[in-house]
């Protein structure tokens, strides 16, 4: 069965990912987009059994301005004219704001929970121009023209190396020759042989600020697919994009990235 795509402003059930033998579908550039291998990529979403409040809470907890990300879109050309698609859209503070400059914007979130608050959101501040689709990374279905931007942020490690390889290459696909890919998330830029220490210092100084719990930073590196920039900056390259623009954050936890489609 397929995701679901939910109008925006409604609420619907998630579609079954596990449920039916996937057919295989190829996308235009040739690759399969549903094949029978293809894992429920839910199950690493950590995001299952979510409520509404639950959705709140992430959103107090992850404070973000989206501002400087729009501002950096629309300095690389993002407009009125164009469509955006971004992953992992979570309760949505991004996608309200770049649907406030572009012409559309498709949010495409696992979670039914995630979904059904940025829907519920956006219908709360007028919105219309989102469409919030209920799949992932690895299941979403482009419809449209191709895309001039993608954007994602802290996402992507959900899924493990070779998903987020998968991944990237599904992204390439949807968007036009020379199309943007904004990509932020929690990607390793120390050494191997540093881990313990940078881990343990960016754990300690995280959780001493109050915003999140020891216990979920712990979470994240134990649990989720955290990569290191080495091999993130492969896959992209192998994957078929330029990093035009990437910043380590001085931790080496948090990498930024802007990429071009080749
Ligand atoms: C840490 S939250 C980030 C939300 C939002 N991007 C932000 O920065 O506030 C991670 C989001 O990624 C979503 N996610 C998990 N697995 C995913 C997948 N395979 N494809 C797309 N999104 C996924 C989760 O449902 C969740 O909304």
């Amino acid at each position: 069965m397929r995701p679901g795509r939910l109008p925006a402003c409604s609420v619907s059930e998630i579609a079954t990912l596990d449920t039916a033998p996937m057919l295989a579908i190829l996308s235009t550039s040739g690759h399969h987009l549903l094949v029978e291998w293809l894992p429920d990529e839910r199950v690493w979403s950590g995001v299952s059994g979510l409520s509404d409040d639950d959705v709140a809470a992430f959103e107090r907890s992850h404070e973000f301005d989206p501002s400087r990300e729009v501002a950096r879109l629309q300095a690389l050309g993002l407009s009125q004219h164009d469509l955006v698609v971004e992953f992992g859209s979570g309760p949505g503070g991004f996608a309200i704001a770049a649907a406030g400059i572009a012409r559309e914007l498709i949010a495409v979130d696992p979670s039914p929970a995630m979904c059904t608050y940025l829907s519920r959101r956006a219908t709360e501040a007028g919105i219309d121009n989102i469409e919030v689709i209920n799949a992932g990374f690895l299941t979403y279905q482009h419809q449209r023209p191709p895309a001039r931007f993608v954007f994602s942020k802290n996402a992507l490690h959900h899924l493990p190396d070779f998903w987020k390889a998968e991944a990237l290459v599904r992204i390439r696909g949807l968007l036009e020759p020379a199309g943007v890919l904004r990509l932020r998330d929690l990607v390793f830029s120390f050494q191997p042989e540093e881990a313990d220490e940078r881990i343990d210092a960016w754990i300690d100084s995280t959780a001493a600020e109050g915003r999140l719990p020891r216990e979920r930073l712990i979470n994240h590196v134990r649990s989720e697919f955290s990569t290191y920039t080495w091999l993130l900056e492969e896959m992209l390259d192998r994957a078929g994009f330029d990093i035009s623009d990437r910043c380590y954050s001085d931790s080496g936890i948090f990498a930024h990235y802007t990429c071009r489609r080749r």
